[in-house]
């Protein structure tokens, strides 16, 4: 290990964040009710110019009069380029920032971006003697941001998440595609010809890189990587797969754009039952091991080692504190 160590952010489930717009209030009561691990309250994207106001408005009442179930709730609030996003903040962390767990930055370019908000933060909840601190979960969506996103990640103490925005990077890095975080028929190689003369067109993940730099800069300053949106809320398989990649790679959750597709999360961001019994075997192989002073044995045919305690541990843990929540 380095000396450096690294403190991970308080443990907080979030296999699945759902997005629900501000401008539509009629939600609200169903995402309390549904499964979703944290819920988003959107003053961004999903509320058009002429809503901004009454989806604040909304959102305002919403975070003091319903009742969440304990749930976790995160506010987006509208970009920094925008003349919106102080008012988001201001007034709803004045109005009902006791009730906010996280505020969802979109955009985030720069390290200086976190700061800014940190300081905006600070002084509203010393001002109201807030006892609870709001943490600051970040979407990484631009390539300015996955260019800083090394710096980015270590800005700020309030940091919980980095979320990587799919279709906003997309836009930004002008991907040829329009397909929310979707496959790209485009993103393939083409296999040279067998005997036959047959050749075979194998699809890429054209996400790969991004995402992998994105769990690297979370990780490396102990914060969750979320995958975000995933578009064609019709295609249930399509959504798995996505988000079964983003867990293998170190994701912690996916976003849900629609209620359909936290259930799909939750289940893809659970470790199964037979990986749990694996892990656990694991362990009591490396015991074995331990007593009979060995560094690395055999399982299942398979080598395993000390790392792979550390891997079985942190299978076992997150199972644990999946079913005790
Ligand atoms: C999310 O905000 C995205 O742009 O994908
Ligand atoms: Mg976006």
């Amino acid at each position: 290990m380095s000396f450096t160590i690294i403190d991970s952010v308080p443990a907080r489930l979030n296999r699945s964040e759902l997005a629900v717009p501000g401008s539509h209030p009629q939600f609200f009561e169903k995402a309390a009710k549904g499964g979703a691990d944290i819920i988003f309250l959107d003053l961004e994207d999903a509320v058009a110019p002429d809503e901004k106001e009454k989806a604040r408005k909304n959102v305002i009442a919403a975070l003091n009069d319903v009742d969440w179930r304990g749930k976790t709730l995160s506010l987006r609030v509208n970009g920094l380029d925008t003349h919106y996003m102080y008012r988001d903040i201001v007034d709803v962390v004045e109005q009902a920032g006791d009730k906010l767990d996280l505020i969802m930055i979109p955009k985030v370019g720069t390290a200086a971006d976190v700061y800014a908000l940190d300081m905006l933060v600070t002084q509203i909840e010393t001002a109201k003697r807030f006892e609870k601190r709001i943490g600051f979960e970040l979407i990484i969506e631009t390539a300015l941001g996955m260019q800083n996103v090394h710096a980015i990640a270590g800005a700020s103490k309030r940091l919980e998440s980095l979320h990587f925005g799919v279709a906003d990077y997309a836009a930004s890095t002008r991907a040829r595609t329009t397909n929310i975080g979707g496959a790209n028929p485009d993103y393939a190689i083409l296999t040279d010809k067998d005997e036959a003369g047959r050749r075979e067109t194998h699809w890429g993940d054209m996400w790969h890189y991004a995402l992998s730099r994105m769990v690297v800069a979370a990780r490396a300053n102990g914060l969750r990587p979320i995958d975000g949106p995933f578009g064609d809320f019709s295609d249930a398989d399509a959504y798995r797969a996505a988000a079964r990649r983003g867990a293998a790679l170190g994701c912690e959750g996916k976003w849900a754009i629609h209620p359909s597709q936290v259930a799909l999360a939750n289940e893809c961001f659970t470790p199964s039952a037979k990986e749990v019994e694996r892990a656990k075997r694991i362990l009591a192989a490396m015991e074995q091991a331990k007593r009979e002073g060995r560094g690395a044995v055999a399982l299942d045919g398979r080598l395993i080692d000390i790392a792979s305690i550390r891997q079985a541990e942190v299978l076992v843990k997150k199972a644990e504190s999946i079913g005790g929540s």
